[in-house]
């Protein structure tokens, strides 16, 4: 096997690659820390590798001699080596973001408003929209951010400092030069260690996301509500809100469990509360309005009069009263759901606020009191008018939290349930119809099935306290504090219905008492379906569920039903394409299912970073979106690397909710461009092209067993496992079967190895096979579904490089099976390249697409390196050498590429 780069080059040689000029001065400091904190000779031969591969990179130095200079290095030298490369990538995406080259033109609302405008869509049909929407980012701990928060942190420092230099400044606010600022974050980036050494634990995960809430969510959505309102000119209701996964999703984690949970929630409260307390405070320190000065009304003096404040000094000053007695109250508060007092206590001894309203409507009070004083500015915005805002979205529960369990899980506890009651004694060996039959029954039935004499086995019991802890949090925090519960692998009816048996159980679902009742439930059970089959039985499920009759009460009293399309799971069944057109087919086809129901429906996008795990842009996957799904309702998940990608900064955090938003809005409300027949016949295109790439994909990698041991041998994956990046292990089973491996270090592995098999397999093989090269030209210009999915493969395939996967296929020990599978991976690579290019007349890849052109160009010869010493180091390792510096070699080159490629898993 050669691994001459040229052969598999995708990119014009000569082209000449822009250089961003922060990346310039960023890498210039970088040098300089590394000349200094690593020693000159260090410096010398990291420059002379960054530099060979760089011209090797560009053709302009011999192509056939592999990284110079790389063989050379000490264990020592390797790690340090890494390091360096691994804070280049840091700092040139840094670089890369202050630029915006995330930002899409016309990703914001208010050009989405101005296009809806000149097409004719007025504000008034926007507001309507809007009073039924939810628009929710989904924060959750998917192990695939590989970088420490303190690295992140200092990357946010620098990003802080280089906003300074922009604005023209030569020193911080303190007095210190910037540049020297710069350097000593990089020197402090230099000297901190990248890998963690310890497990991460599910209360690490919850205080990292908290702090992305707290830092950037908590000022910025009351920001982005008010800038809107005045594009809109009107108050605008609650629709865009946060989510989060942390700490009620167990699918697969043993270690969320009750406690995890209640310690997620108080945290969360204690995150909140005492962000209110410090709003007031402030505030109160403002506010300083004397009656003798203004005229206050009554309200507010009784509200003032209530406070228990009979200061002397502050006697004429109501709305400071005011405010220490809503300060008091808050503090009581905090003692009562975060189990201690604030850091500041009040003074004043007052009752505890029963529930978020009751905050809220004190704070009204004083709005409109200073609004009748005829200081508007302090209604609807300023301090006052983001802070009521600000306890509209947050609430006491800051995010919602939604939980998440396996339906395996689930039906393991209700068949234990049913039998230790006397009810079935086999639940499990059932047919779904007779499931359903016993657990509507059981659902009319208010009798519980548990009962505190009987013993169940860990697991039942584990599941019925967490059940217990969510209706506490009810009681505790209200009942947004919980709204949806997910169901992995949910593939029927009966998966439904098993949670409302348990959220009964726990006091949470009510069988309605008379015949016409209603049943209540204040959590929704939402299916997630996951994999290729499961999409296409979708529709017939829903179809199922909604012809139950107090199902369909209960779901039309909600106004709304929740479905959940896994992205990753389903293009680990059945390849990228097949995934992706089963995910739109689904879509689409639920639509007059929900209609028929009369319920609106709620699409939940359970998608990753990595293309293979639904990554790409999203507001060009909202708005490729099939006609009638969006309809103003979206939740989608924010995983792993993409938060601190998305939501670093406020900036950054701005620029990416504005981009969600607008896309909702134009994909909503847009006249669909799309000609009904036109798509049918698209759409018979791709169903014919979808089941060829299906073929292809799943005959490689669930076509013979022997594919496993190539994937294993030839990847990262086992070395992946041992990265300390998330609580949850690796795989649910020890089962050594695709099927049975999560979908991230699936992707992970693949990525790593550069041949990101997940974003393009088997596309090449349907697209060539397909007989309407015209047509597909046609799709590819019209469809932005076909768009999307055709866009996002580029990027993987401008990521991907066959010259480097050859050299991981050196590890594949059997030399036979080496050259069959890797070179029909090579060979499928080639004809997808080829058949893009095509389509989209394109002379190389990314040639329309010049920013991400130059932002992958740039980085691809740092990576090289990377790759070369990786797999050197995976070589010594699984021959045995014990040395602890090669496992520490292997993890730093896991998080250097993926830092690199900036997407992980
Ligand atoms: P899961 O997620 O492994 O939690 O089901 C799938 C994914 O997002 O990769």
């Amino acid at each position: 096997m050669t691994d001459k780069r040229s052969q598999n080059s995708y990119l014009a040689p000569s082209l000449i690659v822009r250089q961003n000029p922060d990346i310039k001065y960023l890498g210039k400091l970088l040098g300089d820390v590394i000349r200094a904190y690593g020693g000159e000779d260090l410096y010398r031969r990291t420059e002379y590798i960054r530099s060979t591969s760089v011209d090797r990179h560009r053709g302009l130095a011999d192509t056939s001699a592999i990284d110079p200079g790389l063989d050379a290095l000490s264990l020592d030298e390797t790690t340090d080596f890494l390091r360096g490369f691994m804070l280049f990538s840091l700092l040139a995406n840094l670089a890369e973001d202050r630029q915006g080259v995330a930002a899409e033109e016309g990703a914001s609302v208010t050009e989405a408003i101005a296009k809806l405008a000149d097409e004719g869509v007025n504000k008034k049909a926007i507001l309507a929209l809007l009073d039924n929407a939810l628009i929710a980012p989904v924060l959750t701990a998917h192990p695939t951010e590989v970088r420490r928060k303190s690295v992140i942190d200092h990357r946010a420092r620098i990003a802080e400092l280089l906003l300074m230099k922009d604005a023209g400044a030569d020193t911080t606010p303190e007095g210190d030069a910037l540049d020297e600022a710069i350097l000593r974050q990089i020197a402090l980036l230099w000297q901190t260690r990248p890998l963690r050494r310890e497990r991460l634990f599910v209360t690490d995960e919850v205080q990292i996301s908290q702090s992305y809430m707290r830092d950037v969510f908590l000022p910025l959505l009351p920001k982005l509500y008010d800038k809107w309102e005045k594009v809109l000119d009107a108050r605008l209701p609650n629709f865009l809100k946060l989510g989060s996964w942390i700490g009620g999703d167990r699918d697969g984690n043993p270690f969320v469990d009750a406690d995890a949970m209640h310690e997620a929630l108080s945290r969360a409260a204690e995150t909140i509360i005492g962000y209110y307390l410090a709003c007031i405070h402030s505030m109160g320190a403002e506010l300083s309005i004397s009656t003798e000065l203004a005229t206050v009304p009554d309200e507010v003096i009784a509200l003032a009069d209530a406070s228990g404040d009979d200061a002397p000094s502050r006697k004429d000053e109501p709305y400071r009263r005011a405010l220490s007695g809503i300060y008091a109250r808050l503090s009581a508060t905090h003692l009562k759901l975060c189990g201690h007092v604030p850091g500041r206590p009040s003074s004043i001894t007052a009752k505890h606020y029963d529930n978020p309203q009751q905050l809220h409507k004190d704070l009204v009070t004083l709005a409109s009191g200073l609004s009748a004083s005829g200081k508007d500015t302090f209604t609807s915005s300023g301090a006052l008018g983001r802070l009521i805002r600000t306890v509209e979205l947050f609430g006491f529960h800051l995010a919602t939290l939604d939980m998440r369990q396996n339906s395996r899980v689930h039906e393991r506890v209700i068949a234990e349930l049913l039998a230790k009651a006397g009810v079935e004694a086999d639940y499990l060996s059932l047919d779904e119809k007779a499931r359903v039959k016993i657990l509507r029954q059981e659902l009319t039935n208010n009798r519980p099935l548990v009962s505190p004499w009987i013993d169940y086995s860990e697991e039942t019991a584990k599941e019925l306290s967490i059940l217990r802890a969510a209706a506490k949090a009810h009681d505790q925090y209200g009942p947004e504090v919980i709204v949806n519960y997910n169901i992995s692998n949910g593939e029927t009816v009966s998966d439904i219905l098993e949670v409302y048996i348990l959220l009964m159980e726990a006091g949470l679902y009510h069988a309605p008492a008379h015949d016409d009742d209603l049943p209540i439930c204040p959590i929704m059970a939402v299916p997630l379906f996951e994999t290729v089959a499961d999409l296409e039985n979708a529709p017939q499920v829903m179809s199922d569920f909604f012809a139950l009759p107090e199902m369909q009460a209960l779901t039309r009293s909600r106004g709304a039903q929740e479905v959940m399309i896994g992205y990753s799971d389903s293009n680990k069944d059945g390849g990228y394409l097949t995934s992706t057109w089963s995910l739109f087919k689904a879509s689409e086809a639920l639509t007059p299912v929900f209609k028929k129901a009369d319920v609106k429906m709620q699409l939940f996008h359970g998608r990753g970073g990595a293309v293979g795990r639904g990554g790409g842009s999203a507001f060009g996957a909202i708005r490729a979106q099939p006609k009638g799904t969006v309809d103003g309702r979206i939740r989608i998940t924010e995983q792993g690397e993409v938060i601190a990608a998305k939501y670093g900064t406020m900036a950054v955090a701005e620029t990416n909710l504005e981009a969600i938003t607008s896309a909702v809005l134009l994909r909503s409300l847009e006249p669909d461009p799309s000609d009904q027949k036109v798509h049918a016949v698209f759409a018979d295109a791709m169903d014919q092209i979808s089941q060829t790439a299906f073929a292809e994909y799943r005959d490689l990698v669930y076509g013979n067993d022997s594919f496993r041991t190539f994937f294993r041998q030839m990847t990262p994956l086992t070395e992946i496992a041992k990265l300390k990046i998330g609580s949850r292990p690796a795989s649910r089973t020890k089962s050594e079967k695709i099927e049975d491996l999560r979908a991230i270090p699936w992707v992970f592995s693949w990525s790593q190895a550069r041949v990101m098999l997940p974003g393009w397999y088997g596309v090449g093989q349907a697209l060539t096979a397909f007989d309407d090269i015209e047509k597909l030209k046609d799709m590819a210009q019209s469809w932005p579904f076909f768009q999307a999915s055709l866009s996002n493969m580029e990027m993987v395939l401008a990521k991907s490089d066959m010259g480097i996967a050859a050299r991981y296929a050196t590890l594949v020990e059997d030399e036979d099976m080496r050259e069959s599978y890797f070179n029909r991976i090579r060979s499928n690579w080639e004809k997808t390249r080829d058949i893009l290019l095509e389509i989209t007349d394109q002379p190389h890849l990314l040639a329309k697409n010049p920013s991400l052109f130059n932002s992958i160009e740039l980085r691809l010869p740092y990576i090289e390196p990377l790759n070369h010493l990786q797999i050197e180091l995976m070589k010594r390792m699984r021959a045995g050498e014990e040395d602890p510096r090669i496992g520490e070699g292997i993890q730093l080159s896991l998080n250097a590429i993926a830092t690199a490629l900036r997407n992980s898993g």
